[in-house]
């Protein structure tokens, strides 16, 4: 192919973007977006201080109007982001105990209700592990009601959208290391227990160097009967920035369950992490060189 979403597709894959939905209006941003794209992401629109503003209170204008151009445009959509410590609307970050889990509950409800049908994949849950050495759940008001939070978030996603894939989703855990293992054994728990789990997400937020076992991480996850799906890649600037592109497209591609690729953005100029330069398309829309990278290693 000649594009990064037709030589994607011919793999049987999906490869999406972070949307802003206020810069859908910037005709060389939707170029680019819709000529290369078949999959995008919500940058914040679907978070839980989007949609939840005041308690009970829902609005989806940010996330609607994506959803809309990815019907417009042939494009699936990841959900992003149910439950998570950071960007909770003031009023959730002030509570806890039953009244946090029950708001927490009544959220993902309400938001994969409103969304049903409409979403291919839903981070239910982001970010819960902690970094470092523990293996062990990250301390926040959510944790604090009970660490079986996640699996009630997965079970209510699942009765609300039954037919969106719900994933984990979370960064530091491109190689095997104590973090990715607490996640792969929460993940394996959840199969043997029939807690409702599709697709675990690989933020990819990435420096300079690429773990050696990047691929040997995704396959361990398939081999747990979930997909796997690289959700938020950006690539810090540098020489080896194409390389590394290229090689976590190619461990995507070997991984027969690994089934799509989101970068964090489109253009350089998009960016969460500003001077970094992470992206394929600098910031007057060219393809750099890790745009070739990548795409030949679809
Ligand atoms: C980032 C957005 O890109 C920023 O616009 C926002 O200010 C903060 O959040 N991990 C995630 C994403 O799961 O939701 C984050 O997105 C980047 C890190």
């Amino acid at each position: 192919g000649t594009t990064l979403k037709a030589s994607a597709a011919e793999k049987g894959r999906y490869f999406g973007a972070a949307v802003a939905t206020g810069k859908l209006s910037n005709s060389q941003y939707v170029g680019i977006l819709n000529s290369e794209f078949n999959s995008v992401t919500p940058e914040n629109e679907m978070k839980w201080d989007a949609t939840e503003r005041s308690q009970g209170q829902f609005s989806y204008t940010g996330g609607d109007r994506l959803v809309s151009h990815a019907q417009a445009n042939g494009m699936s959509v990841r959900g992003h982001a149910l439950l998570w410590h950071a960007q909770q609307p003031p009023w959730a970050q002030g509570m806890s105990g039953t009244a946090l889990r029950n708001a927490a509950i009544n959220h993902v409800t309400q938001v994969a209700t409103h969304f049903r049908g409409k979403i291919y994949a839903w981070d239910v849950v982001n970010e819960a592990f902690a970094d470092g050495g523990s293996g062990g759940r990250r301390d926040s008001n959510l944790q604090r009601t009970g660490n079986d939070w996640i699996e009630a978030a997965f079970r209510a996603a699942r009765a609300a959208d039954p037919g969106a894939k719900l994933c984990y989703n979370d960064y530091n855990t491109d190689g095997i290391n104590a973090k990715s293992t607490g996640i792969y054994n929460m993940v394996r728990d959840f199969k043997s227990r029939g807690v409702p789990i599709d697709c675990v997400g690989f933020q990819s937020h990435l420096g300079t160097t690429l773990a050696g076992d990047y691929q040997a991480n995704l396959q361990r996850f398939a081999d747990l009967g979930v997909d796997v799906q690289i959700t938020e890649l950006d690539v810090m600037t540098g020489s080896n920035q194409a390389n590394i592109y290229g090689s976590v497209t190619r461990a995507c591609m070997a991984v027969s369950r690994c089934t799509g690729i989101t970068t964090w953005g489109v253009r350089d100029s998009d960016s969460w992490r500003g001077s970094d330069n992470a992206l394929l398309f600098d910031g007057s829309g060219n393809k750099k060189a890790a745009y070739t990278s990548v795409l030949n290693a679809l």
